[in-house]
């Protein structure tokens, strides 16, 4: 019998159609397809903790669902969650936030796009430092808005207020801020972040700080977030945050934001009407994630310092291969221009060169806005680091 063809006049809407997939969803499930076919994958791609959550969390989720915690919650989030979340502000970082200006979303992603598409109209420009996060682009594009984007690699991928203060037009809206940075790992010193915020008060235009890495930074840099600043300086601000990769709640979808109480209730409208509010049993889950013990986040960082010491210099070690010093989050962005010989003639390259014959799973840089480098994760244990680095190694002599 001949297959029935379904939605043979399908057309994809014009917003969608023109944004691009994932290209770090898709090295993912490159892996996965490798590694379900029996392959010794090296994945160094992965933008994921690999430890598990931790048990005082998942406890408590457990006794959530027994409480019958498992219905609908305000758009918002539960008041539980809303009250650690602005606790946790207020003991950290001494930030005095209200409830109408914190809610509970469906991971730090979904603050994101809640945030742009409330605010941007289609032809507003939105200034985006390279190298960015894929979904940045993606979700400017959703709304119709121009993205600019802002070159950063003279100043070793650091945006600076002046950087920002030459970017701005009349037509720009918004600045996405993503400290410390995925993929390149650098922190924005908290005195130009301040420059950077006082330039935005300025030019009247909001800015939106992606912190879903706040709490994984390296010695000498400390932990910083924009709530952190005078009253002032962040009401033209959304802070996004995540539980993801502090306490290793990935597949829990839980984040939030912290905003005015206009721009609040603008997302509130966009999520009222798309995911209706994040899962109660999560929310429940990261009320404990905030207010039970932080040893887990203590020890999880202190595993990512010590494969983050042998990386970079294992590295630095390669010839060709340049990889300078990030302060935070999981990544290393090693420049691999000076390993771009013969057929490898780009980051892209680079990268399929190294899964096709080495089985080894890296991100090519021009995926974030920067060709000629690769982001390699090390969310994964020392052991496979070692090995990753050995396969690098073996591809850039290759060359
Ligand atoms: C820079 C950045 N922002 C936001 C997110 C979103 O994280 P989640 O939606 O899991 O909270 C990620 C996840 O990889 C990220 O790397």
């Amino acid at each position: 019998m001949a297959a029935t063809k379904f939605f043979s006049d399908f057309r994809v809407s014009d917003n969608v159609s023109r944004m691009k997939a994932s290209s770090t969803m898709a090295a993912m499930q490159a892996a996965d397809a490798m590694r379900a076919a029996g392959v010794d994958v090296v994945d160094l791609g992965a933008g994921e903790p690999d430890f598990d959550t931790p048990q005082n969390i998942k406890d408590a989720a457990a006794a959530a669902m027994r409480a019958g915690k498992t219905k609908y919650t305000p758009a918002a989030g539960t008041r539980d969650l809303q009250q650690a979340i602005i606790q946790m502000y207020q003991r950290d970082f001494g930030a005095i936030y209200e409830r109408n200006e914190v809610m509970a979303t469906s991971g730090g992603k979904q603050a994101i796009f809640n945030a742009i598409v409330s605010l941007v109209n289609p032809g507003d420009e939105v200034l985006i430092p390279k190298p960015y996060w894929v979904s940045f682009p993606e979700m400017v594009t959703f709304a119709r808005g121009q993205s600019t984007f802002i070159e950063t690699q003279e100043n070793g991928f650091v945006l600076t207020a002046d950087m920002v203060r030459r970017a701005i037009t009349p037509k720009t809206k918004l600045i996405i801020l993503n400290s410390p940075s995925n993929p390149s790992g650098r922190v924005i010193p908290p005195s130009e972040f301040k420059d950077i915020l006082e330039v935005i008060a300025e030019k009247e235009i909001y800015a939106i700080s992606d912190e879903c890495y706040l709490r994984f930074v390296y010695p000498p840099a400390t932990v910083f977030s924009a709530a952190w600043l005078r009253s002032e300086l962040r009401r033209r601000l959304c802070i996004a945050g995540s539980f993801s990769k502090t306490y290793a709640m990935t597949g829990w979808r839980i984040g939030y934001a912290l905003a005015n109480t206009d721009w609040t209730r603008a997302m509130l409208k966009v999520q009222g009407h798309s995911t209706s509010n994040a899962t109660s049993i999560s929310q429940a889950a990261a009320v404990e994630a905030l207010s039970g013990p932080q040893d887990s986040v203590a020890a999880m960082l202190a595993e990512y310092s010590r494969r983050r010491e042998w990386l970079l210099s294992a590295l630095n070690e390669i010839p060709g291969l340049n990889c300078p010093q990030p302060e935070g989050a999981f990544y290393a962005f090693p420049d691999v221009r000076g390993c771009l010989k013969g057929r490898m003639r780009t980051s892209a390259d680079f990268a399929g060169e190294l899964l096709e014959t080495e089985k080894t799973v890296v991100t090519d840089g021009a995926a974030f806005g920067a060709e000629g480098f690769i982001r390699i994760s090390y969310a994964t244990s020392l052991e496979r680091l070692q090995e990753g680095v050995t396969r690098i190694r073996r591809v850039a002599e290759s060359a």
